[in-house]
C-alpha cells in the first residue's frame, strides 16, 4: 500500500525519521537563509520577539523537551527570559505574566488541544502570539499572529524524532535573528555551526550497530532505567526518558544528576542500568561524580560524552559541535537506542500502545 512506499526499505517510519534528521537541518539552514546566505526571519516575526519582555513557550510531550532547550537558545543568544510551561497546566497553574508577554506555541502537528486551549486564552487577552509547527495550516498556526515552519517533512511514527531536532533547531536561529537585531554579538556563525551538526548526526546515523549493541547489552531485559545528565543534558536526558517510555514500555525516568541523590537513588538496584550524558565541560566533573555514586550502589552505567571529555570506559563518544547546540547530535543515540530497545523487546515501534501521533482532546 502507499504507506510502505512511503517507508521505502525501511522496516520503521521512526528509523527512516531519524535518518532523516542531517538532511532536515540542512533544509532548514536553507530555508532559513536569505540571498547573502545569512540567517533570517521575516520582520513581524522579530520586532514581536524584541517587543516582548518575557517569552512564553507552552508545549506538551516532546516538543515540551524542546522548550526546553529552545529557552537556553533564547537566554543565551537573545538575552530574553524565557518560561516553559506544560500546556495542559497552564491554565491551573498561571504564573504572573510580564507586561509585554510573547507565547511561543511549540507543537509538530499544530493540533494538539491542551496548547490550542491556552492560545484561545491567551488572545482573549490580547496578548501576542507565535506557533512553531511543522504542518502549515494546521489549527495553531492559523490562529497565532504568527507562524515558523519546520520543514522536517510528514512525521508518521507517534514518537517523534525529526521535529524535536528541527523545532531547536528552528528556536536556533529564531534566539540568533533576534539576538542580532537586539545588538548581542554572537561568538559563532549559526549557520555554520547547523552544518556542523547535520554533519554529526550524518556519523550517529551511520553508528547503529554500535546503538543496538548499547540496547542489548543494558535494556533487553531491564525493568526500568534511569537518564541523568546536567545544564542542557538534563534535558535531553528527559527527553531519551520518554522516548524510551514510549516506545519500549521500560519505566524511564530523567533526572538532574545532582538530584538523584534527594531521593531516587533509593530505587537504584545491582545492575540498573544509568545511562548519563556528558557533553558540557563545565558540569563534565560534577556528572561523573553522580555515575561513581549510582556504580557505588550497583548499576550498570552507560555514559555518552562529547569528543575532548570523553573518558576511557564511555560508551559512545559523540562528534564535536558547538557546546550549546550539543542537544541537536546528543538525542540521536537515544532515539536509535531506545529503538533497538523496543525491537529487542518485540514492541510495536511506529504504534506504540495507549498512544497518539496528536492528541486532539483536552
Ligand atoms: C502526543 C504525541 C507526542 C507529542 C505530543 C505533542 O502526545 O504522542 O509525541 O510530543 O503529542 O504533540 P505536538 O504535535 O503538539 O508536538
Amino acid at each position: 500500500d502507499a504507506s510502505d512506499i512511503e517507508k521505502g526499505t525501511y522496516p520503521h517510519y521512526m528509523l527512516k525519521e531519524i535518518d532523516e534528521q542531517p538532511v532536515v537541518i540542512r533544509k532548514i539552514i536553507q530555508q532559513y537563509q536569505d540571498d547573502q546566505g545569512e540567517l533570517t526571519i521575516s520582520a513581524d516575526i522579530i520586532d514581536a520577539v524584541n517587543e516582548a519582555d518575557r517569552i512564553y513557550i507552552i508545549a506538551a510531550g516532546t516538543s515540551y523537551h524542546a522548550g526546553l532547550v529552545g529557552k537556553q537558545f533564547i537566554e543565551k543568544m537573545a538575552h530574553i527570559p524565557v518560561e516553559v510551561h506544560v500546556a495542559s497546566e497552564f491554565s491551573y497553574n498561571m504564573p504572573l505574566l510580564s507586561e509585554k508577554p510573547l507565547f511561543v506555541f511549540i507543537s509538530q502537528s499544530g493540533e494538539t488541544a491542551d496548547s490550542r486551549s491556552v492560545l484561545v486564552q491567551v488572545k482573549e487577552h490580547g496578548y501576542k502570539t507565535l506557533t512553531i509547527t511543522n504542518v502549515p495550516g494546521s489549527t495553531l498556526s492559523r490562529e497565532a499572529d504568527h507562524t515558523l515552519l519546520l520543514f522536517a517533512g510528514p512525521e508518521i511514527a507517534v514518537a517523534s524524532t525529526k521535529a524535536y531536532t528541527a523545532q531547536m533547531a528552528v528556536l536556533s536561529i529564531l534566539a540568533a535573528v533576534a539576538g542580532k537585531a537586539r545588538g548581542v554579538n554572537l561568538e559563532f556563525d549559526l549557520s555554520q555551526e547547523l552544518g556542523i551538526i547535520a554533519n554529526g548526526m550524518e556519523v550517529l546515523c551511520d553508528s547503529k550497530e554500535e546503538m543496538e549493541e548499547i540496547a542489548r547489552n543494558f535494556l533487553a531485559t531491564t525493568r526500568n532505567c534511569f537518564f541523568i545528565g546536567r545544564a542542557v543534558d538534563y534535558y535531553v536526558g528527559l527527553e531519551g526518558s520518554l522516548k524510551l517510555k514510549e516506545i519500549s514500555y521500560i519505566q524511564a525516568e530523567g533526572f538532574a544528576g545532582g538530584e538523584l541523590k534527594h531521593g531516587t537513588i533509593a530505587l537504584i538496584e545491582e545492575g540498573t542500568p544509568i545511562i548519563a550524558l556528558a557533553t558540557q565541560e563545565h558540569v563534565n566533573l560534577s556528572i561523573r561524580g553522580n555515575v561513581k555514586e549510582v556504580v557505588a550502589r550497583g548499576a550498570n552505567p552507560c555514559i555518552i560524552s562529547m569528543k575532548g571529555l570523553e573518558e576511557e570506559d564511555d560508551a559512545f563518544v559523540l562528534p564535536v559541535v558547538n557546546e550549546l547546540l550539543t542537544p541537536l547530535v546528543s538525542v540521536i543515540p537515544l532515539q536509535l537506542i531506545s529503538y533497538y530497545a523496543a525491537l529487542h523487546r518485540d514492541c510495536d515501534v511506529d504504534k506504540p500502545r495507549n498512544l497518539a501521533k496528536s492528541v486532539t482532546v483536552e
